[in-house]
């Protein structure tokens, strides 16, 4: 898979129509850690019933959601994210390793972006991101399950040059995948330098705001 990264997205804006790729803004892509469960809960509470059951494969509750946070391990697994600039999470990728079979290793990857961030190529950078960790922690397939009716996650396979099955009104979408090598180790390094720059650029200006908030005066002084 070629992976690129002139696509664009970000200044998260609410619209039905997807921009153009030469209007989306650069997605950053940041590998999470259990320093973001917090705002990883709200993600998922965020997205309503047949979100959930696109992302999961069925209606999940509140509390499955919770548990399912909880349990997030960072250390066999990899969840990456994309931030708004109030810090929002409106993209989270988990990337999980299967068992090996012999020199075969697989890893599932599974995807939600916010209604309101949708149709700005966050969705695609989530994937490009696992595609290439996949191949730098010596993935030789990553392996998508979704809905057959999931129209945009079925593009962004197919996009990706997926071989799809269809089965039961379910599909499972794979990528083989080359080796590691010296460009996607540098790429992927440089892809989460660039977003972790970014994150701390975000989380500055937020401060910023909440304490310039905080000493303007309030209704009731005036
Ligand atoms: C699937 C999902 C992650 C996509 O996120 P996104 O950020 O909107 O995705 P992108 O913007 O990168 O790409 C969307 C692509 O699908 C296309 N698309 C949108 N709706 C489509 C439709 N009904 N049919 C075909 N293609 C469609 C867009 O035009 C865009 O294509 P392009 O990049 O070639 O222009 C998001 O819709 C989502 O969270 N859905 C709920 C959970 C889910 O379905 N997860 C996947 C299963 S694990």
């Amino acid at each position: 898979m070629e992976l690129t990264f002139n696509r664009t997205a970000e200044q998260i804006v609410a619209s039905d129509r997807p921009l153009s790729d030469a209007a989306r803004k650069p997605v950053l892509v940041r590998e999470l850690s259990s320093a973001d469960r917090e705002r990883l809960l709200a993600h998922f509470l965020s997205l309503d019933e047949d979100d959930r059951l696109l992302r999961f494969g069925q209606i999940v509750p509140d509390h499955v959601i919770e548990n399912y946070v909880r349990n997030l391990n960072f250390t066999n697994d990899t969840v990456f994210g994309v931030f708004s600039a109030s810090l929002e999470l409106v993209g989270v990728g988990h990337l999980a390793y299967l068992p090996a079979q012999g020199d075969k290793r697989t890893a599932e990857f599974g995807v939600s972006v916010l209604e309101s961030a949708r149709g700005r190529g966050i969705g695609t950078k989530l994937f490009e991101r696992a595609a290439i960790r996949s191949r730098n922690t010596h993935v030789s397939e990553l392996y998508v399950h979704c809905l057959s009716r999931n129209k945009t996650m079925m593009h962004i396979a197919r996009k990706a040059g997926m071989k799809i099955e269809y089965a039961y009104g379910e599909a499972d979408a794979y990528l083989s995948l080359q080796p590691a090598d010296q460009t996607s180790i540098m790429a992927e390094m440089l892809q989460e330098q660039a977003a972790v720059f970014d994150y701390a650029i975000k989380r500055q200006a937020h401060r910023a705001t909440q304490m310039f908030k905080a000493f303007l005066p309030t209704a009731d002084a005036a």
